[in-house]
Parts: structure tokens; C-alpha cells; sequence
């Protein structure tokens, strides 16, 4: 924490492997303390109070891969399959303006029905309609020509977790047919077009070490994306990562301060799996720096099929429908829900 506070008073927000390592023994020390408070004040002077909110449209848990942490994959006969048709997206959109949304996630597993030929009429419309608004895709690999054409028809954002920066590390997390190599190759590709790119990773996957950790940290400063989500790794039942142990909340909270020292104007989304963790995990990750909430803006009977680990929220204050309630839980870590597309700021 002191060699990163050093550097930040520097203006120069990097990390070095050798400081990074060491310092996550200190996740629940008294340093902490002094991180979050670092990373509140680099966030209040680009964001103010903003608490930016996006409109999460879960379109399909078909998935053609097998990721071996995640409930949607490939193999796990189990989950209830189902895709929404553009039109129901489109009625998910107009829904959300009503609430108060301006950007519009559209993220779902990487399901062969969503050709560039579905997405772009679909991203023109829900352009045509809602003309204030951002559109986020969240839709995996895809060739760089399709990013392009997504791009030119309307897309504002991506987000692409690069999941672990360690080649490894990925390996043990990936069948063998995805890389490390290709996601990297995506994120880039992304960032040229002019997306503004989120990457990320899980903290406390299956065999993660604090070096793997530090990498991560190391790659995205490499990568400087404009957004970065984290959250902490938790067991899906039908998935061979079933009986390990999920991430802490603790770790997370940690590595969220740090982005924001690190990437001052970075939008930190506080995550499902922190809230599913932790009752008080949204707030909490406010408090570490976020500044980004991500509620559940797809269809209620869809919303509990879109399991990606045990016992993933898609109620309460993680639905779209309660913002009003979110909005009284983050005033009392003294931030606002705004309504605006939050556009990076750096
Ligand atoms: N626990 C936590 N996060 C998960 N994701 C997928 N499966 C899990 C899990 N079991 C995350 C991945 C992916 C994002 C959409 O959800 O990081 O990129």
C-alpha cells in the first residue's frame, strides 16, 4: 500500500510486481484502511458522489464454451437454457429508460445465434430509440471484424474479463481450446476500435496465488481499460469446481482499492458476486472505490436461469426494479445514483 500511495503521489499510478505481491498479506490490516481512504479521495476528484448504474440484460446463457468455474457451461446439462429474442431485449431497453437507465449491458454466453447480423440491427434500434444512451456488449471472443462492425453500429463499451493474466494459471481454469493469447488479442483489438474496454478477473479462483494476483494487476496496467470488474470466485454445484472454496470478500475490497489508486478514472463496478458474498458488499465496495453498479435489468422469469455460481442475487436491490432502494443504501456511504451513461472520464 505504501509503494503504490508513493507512486500515486507521484501521479504515476503504477505497480511493480515486487511491491504488489507482499502487500495483499495486508487485506484486513490496518493499512487497508488507509487504502480505501486513498482510493475514496482519487474517486470523489474524478466522480464526485456518482454512483453510475447500468442496466443488465442477461440475453442468453447458451454458451459453446466450457469454462471450468462457470454454471453456463457447455457441459452442465443442468442448467434451463433460454435466449431472448430482439424484440424482448428491445422491450427490456424502453423498460429500463423508464427506471432511469442510460447504458444498456447486453452480456450473455457466447451463443452462436447472435451473429453480427442479429446484434447490429438490434444495437441501431435500441440506438434509434434511446439516442442518450450507451450501449455495453458483453458477448465474449468474437473476430475482430465483428467487433468492428458491432462498433459501427452503435456500440459504445465492452467488457471481456481477461479472468487470470498468468498463461498457467488460465490453462487451469480453461478447456484447451480458449487462451490466454486470444483474450489478450480480443482486448486489444477492442481498445483499438475505439470501445471503451473493461477486463477483469476473479479473485480467489481455483488455484490463484498472490503472484497470479500481482500479474493481473501488472497486465492491466499494461492494458490501461477503461473499466475493470472483479469479484470474488464462488462454487457453481454442477461444475467440476464445485467443492473449492470461493473467494473472499476481504481480497476483493483490497483489489478494488488498488484499481482505483492505480487507474484513477477507471469506472470500478461493485459485482454480483460481492453482493452475493456479502449482504453489505455493494456498499462496501463503494467504500473500497467503485463506483459502478451493474442491477438486473432482464426479464424477471429469465432472471434466476442465468446462474453463473451458487446462489446468484437477481432480487432485491439487484434487481432494476429497486433502485430507489439502492439509492437510499448508497446515500448512506454518501453516494448518489445518477442518471447518465457515466462515460469513462480519463
Ligand atoms: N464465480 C464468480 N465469477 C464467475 N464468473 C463466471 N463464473 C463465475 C464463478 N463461478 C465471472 C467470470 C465471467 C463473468 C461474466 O462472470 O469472470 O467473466
Amino acid at each position: 500500500v505504501a509503494l503504490i500511495e508513493a507512486q500515486r503521489s507521484e501521479e504515476r499510478h503504477h505497480l511493480t510486481q515486487k511491491g504488489a505481491a507482499p502487500s495483499t498479506d495486508a487485506a484486513d490490516g490496518p493499512l487497508t484502511a488507509y487504502l480505501f481512504e486513498r482510493a475514496r479521495a482519487v474517486r470523489r476528484q474524478r466522480y464526485g458522489d456518482k454512483v453510475f448504474i447500468r442496466g443488465l440484460i442477461e440475453i442468453s446463457n447458451r454458451c459453446r464454451n466450457d469454462c471450468l468455474y462457470c454454471g453456463i457451461r457447455r457441459s452442465n446439462e443442468c442448467a434451463e437454457r433460454y435466449r431472448l429474442q430482439p424484440a424482448d431485449i428491445i422491450a427490456c431497453t424502453d423498460k429500463g429508460y423508464e427506471l432511469g437507465f442510460r447504458t444498456f449491458v447486453m452480456q450473455g454466453g457466447e451463443d452462436p445465434f447472435f451473429t453480427d447480423e442479429v446484434l447490429c440491427p438490434l444495437i441501431e434500434r435500441i440506438k434509434a430509440n434511446h439516442p442518450d444512451c450507451a450501449i455495453t456488449l458483453s458477448l465474449g471472443e468474437r473476430t475482430r471484424e465483428s467487433y468492428q462492425r458491432l462498433f459501427d453500429a452503435g456500440a459504445d463499451r465492452y467488457l471481456l474479463r481477461h479472468e487470470t493474466a498468468t498463461d498457467a494459471h488460465y490453462r487451469r481454469l480453461h478447456p484447451s481450446e480458449l487462451s490466454l493469447a486470444t483474450r489478450k488479442a480480443c482486448l486489444s483489438n477492442l481498445k483499438e476500435i475505439g470501445y471503451q474496454t473493461g477486463a477483469g478477473f476473479m479473485v480467489g479462483s481455483p488455484y490463484q496465488t498472490v503472484e497470479n494476483l500481482a500479474d493481473d494487476m501488472l497486465y492491466l496496467d499494461e492494458l490501461q481499460p477503461q473499466m475493470v470488474g472483479i469479484g470474488p470466485f464462488i462454487p457453481h454445484r454442477d461444475t467440476p469446481f464445485r467443492d473449492h472454496a470461493a473467494g473472499s470478500v476481504a481480497q476483493t475490497l483490497f483489489f478494488l482499492g488498488c484499481l482505483r489508486l492505480m487507474l484513477p478514472a477507471s469506472l470500478l463496478p461493485a459485482t454480483t458476486a460481492i453482493g452475493t458474498l456479502d449482504p453489505q458488499g455493494r456498499e462496501k465496495g463503494m467504500l473500497a472505490g467503485a463506483n459502478v453498479v451493474m442491477p438486473n435489468l432482464s426479464p424477471p422469469e429469465n432472471r434466476g436461469k442465468y446462474l453463473l455460481y451458487n446462489d446468484k442475487l437477481a432480487t432485491g436491490c439487484e434487481a432494476a426494479e429497486h433502485l430507489r432502494e439502492l439509492d437510499r443504501r448508497f446515500a448512506a456511504v454518501g453516494m448518489r445514483i445518477a442518471v447518465d451513461r457515466g462515460d469513462f472520464a480519463g
